[in-house]
């Protein structure tokens, strides 16, 4: 069986005389990788920005870990979106002002970490996400795919439980918008994250272990957790997800993981 890492219950939200969400639940697997589809409208942002703690339902819960994130302060929740969360929007979510590598290293700089010691790891993802040689450029010297894979890296950096991502491919030609989908998700993959992710392209489900389909506040299929583990994993030769070789996971954050880890396994020679 699949641990729960992350699960709304009941949730509702309204704006004014808008119910976006009207009574939703959704569990994500440890590793599990979720796909969110619907019109626009539908509620999608609304259910993600509820699960990674950035609005408050109305009413409902939502567990991390056993934690009720629904209740917690905004100080509180602050501290969980830095330590246990990372985040992909759809662009323009790098400081311009900043080189690509201290872009990756900010939310370890945040944490506290030194900015050596915080650019040191952040450039050991630059080759393993196909960005060798760009630690030095601006977000406006980056293609919009290659800016995509620094967002990663940066939503990644923390070692985090869940990644958040709404459209992270939406401002992306369709070639491009595959490429880093897939990176997304075997990257999350590899360093044993949970994903939940927002799109409108049909063929990322291909990557996902699950598809959720939200109309009107509501979701209409796949709410609840895969069962056992994915053939698909195995399969695609991406590394097991095992208590014993991950430990990591818990609400204390993840000591002495402070590398890209198995990213390196799985993408082996990316380039672009
Ligand atoms: N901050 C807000 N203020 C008012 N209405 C909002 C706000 N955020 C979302 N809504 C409304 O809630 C509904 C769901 O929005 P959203 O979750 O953004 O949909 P999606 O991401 O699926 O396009 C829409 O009707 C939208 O207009
Ligand atoms: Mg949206």
């Amino acid at each position: 069986m699949t641990a729960v890492v992350l699960e709304g219950f009941d949730l509702v939200k309204r704006f004014g005389s808008t119910v976006a969400l009207d009574g939703v639940g959704l569990a994500v697997g440890r590793g599990e990788a979720v796909a969110i589809m619907g019109p626009s409208g539908s509620g999608k942002s609304t259910l993600l920005h509820c699960l990674a703690g950035i609005t408050r339902p109305d009413a409902g819960e939502v567990h991390l870990l056993g934690q009720r994130v629904d209740a917690m302060g905004e100080r509180q929740r602050s501290a969980l979106r830095r330590t246990r969360f990372g985040f992909v929007f759809q662009f323009g979510q790098l400081l311009p002002e900043l080189p690509a590598e201290e872009n990756v290293a900010l939310p370890l700089m945040l944490g506290g970490t030194s900015r050596a010691e915080a650019v040191r790891r952040a450039r050991e993802w630059f080759g393993p996400l196909g960005l060798g040689g760009m630690e030095g450029r601006r977000p406006g010297e980056l293609s919009g795919g290659q800016a995509q894979r620094v967002a990663i890296a940066r939503a990644l950096i923390t070692r985090p439980a869940v990644v958040f991502a709404d459209e992270p491919t939406g401002a992306l030609d369709q070639a491009t918008g595959h490429d880093t989908m897939r990176l997304l998700v075997e990257a999350t993959r590899g360093n044993d994250a949970s994903l939940v992710v927002v799109t409108h392209d049909p063929q990322v489900a291909r990557w996902c272990d699950r598809t959720v389909e939200v109309r009107d506040g509501r979701i209409l299929t796949g709410a609840g957790t895969a069962a056992g583990p994915y053939p698909g994993h195995d399969a695609r030769g991406y590394p097991g997800h095992d208590a014993q070789a991950h430990p990591g996971h818990d609400v204390r954050g993840h000591p002495g993981n402070d590398g890209p880890g198995s990213l390196t396994r799985i993408l082996p020679g990316r380039n672009g």
